[in-house]
């Protein structure tokens, strides 16, 4: 390992254990409440969308009340847009003074943001979209090397702020790094300068440059070789408080997003998307309170439970694994009996995660557990914890793949 790499995965080794964490899209596209793009997509005009500015008035302290609800969520870090692409920055810059100092709330976001989330015992990540709507040369950039001299000390200046006014920030989630490419943003040189202010920080690789993690959007791909890797997903299909949008996922797939995430050592940034107000609405309480629930629950099989393991798709759930134990995740209950094939390693014991050992019967090719209920204990997944004399390995149909394909199996139920 080169020193670089050295330090990198020494700055990561809190990261890779936090599993999950939550993103907070807020901004002044919370109080249209249709998609944090509505300035973009409805082409609303520069004059008319700033007004928005002056009607901001977030409640006292609304980061307290997501924190907390990160912190009972099971979620280990929370990530907040601090200027989206409209341009708009919640904290005190002294570099535009389109802010939610000089408009709006009175008041520096940013920092109550920071505050509350280390109250809470969380890590605190802040975003930054590159792309701004609002800069005059957030456009011109790409066609005007003047324009694009000036946006980039703009950006720099914005960057060293969050960089310099909060204390210590562990993570740098840049976004949308439209119209420049690394060259343009002179990523390097910025990168530089964040490091030299925050020499722990993790950085994203939103910036055209690689940094330490990657950042799939809306999928749970794991990343090639060992990079780190965070999947950002949203609960219904839009990042800003978009209420017209029902289409939420439930507690069962916020699980199932953690199992997919943590057998492949990746994380999982879950998004809430809190009322003009700050205020959290109700359907993330019933969601995150059940997901937060469960992992109390069973947090063993998804916190620690990283390892990759050889496994195949079952109707009724499927794996993650730590050293000789394999964790099954049974999320479609058979009744009394569950049957698991092609486990091909020696089980010692079965037990419900947490709770009495099961009956097991095994032979060459199937692991049988019996005399259970006829109701799933647990309706978004009960976890069998699986002791194996040696390293679980599950295969099956061994002529049906290729053998990198193993993520199709997922996308399969
Ligand atoms: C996309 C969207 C943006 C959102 C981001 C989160 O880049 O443009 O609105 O903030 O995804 O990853």
């Amino acid at each position: 390992m080169t020193a670089e790499e050295q330090d990198r995965h020494r700055r990561l080794e809190w990261f890779r254990a936090a599993r999950f964490g939550m993103f907070v899209h807020w901004g002044l596209y919370s109080q249209i409440g249709r998609h944090e793009w509505a300035m973009n997509r409805e082409r609303i005009p520069l004059e008319e969308y700033e007004k928005l500015a002056d009607t901001f008035r977030p409640l006292r302290c609304p980061a307290r009340m997501w924190a907390e609800l990160a912190v009972e969520t099971g979620m280990r870090y929370i990530v907040m847009t601090t200027k989206h692409h409209e341009g708009y920055c919640l904290w005190d810059t002294k570099l535009t003074d389109y802010n939610s100092m000089k408009r709006g709330p009175g008041r520096d976001l940013v920092a109550e943001f920071v505050e509350a989330a280390r109250q809470a015992g969380l890590r605190v990540g802040l975003y930054y979209s590159l792309n701004d709507w609002h800069h005059p040369d957030g456009r011109e950039c790409l066609y005007d090397e003047g324009a694009r001299k000036r946006f980039v000390e703009y950006t720099h200046g914005l960057v060293r702020e969050l960089c310099s006014n909060y204390g210590k920030i562990d993570i740098l989630w840049y976004d949308c790094p439209y119209p420049l490419g690394a060259e343009g943003w002179e990523s390097e040189r910025l990168n530089a300068m964040v490091r030299s202010l925050q020499p722990d920080i993790l950085i994203n690789n939103r910036s055209r440059i690689p940094e330490d993690f990657e950042t799939p959007e809306q999928h749970i791909t794991p990343a090639k070789g060992g990079r780190a890797w965070e999947s950002c997903m949203t609960l219904n299909d839009s990042w800003g408080y978009t209420p017209i949008d029902r289409n939420y996922k439930n507690a069962w797939h916020v699980v199932r997003m953690l199992r997919q995430v943590a057998s492949h050592g990746g994380n999982l940034l879950l998004n809430i998307g809190p009322a003009p107000d700050g205020s959290i609405p109700p359907v993330y309480r019933e969601v995150f309170g059940q997901v937060g629930r469960w992992l109390q629950k069973n947090g063993a099989a998804i916190y620690d439970a990283s390892d990759p393991m050889v496994q195949d798709w079952q109707a009724t759930g499927d794996f993650t694994r730590k050293g000789n134990t394999a964790y099954f995740h049974c999320n479609r209950w058979p009744g009394s009996t569950l049957v698991i094939g092609g486990l091909e390693t020696r089980v010692i014991s079965v037990r419900y995660l947490g709770g009495p050992a099961v009956e097991f019967e095994q032979t060459a090719e199937r692991l049988i557990l019996k005399g259970l209920p006829m109701e799933a204990p647990d309706h978004l997944a009960t976890v069998f914890e699986i002791q194996c004399d040696g390293e679980p390995r599950q295969r099956l149909s061994p002529l049906m793949r290729a053998p990198d394909e193993d993520l199709e199996s997922w996308y399969k139920h």
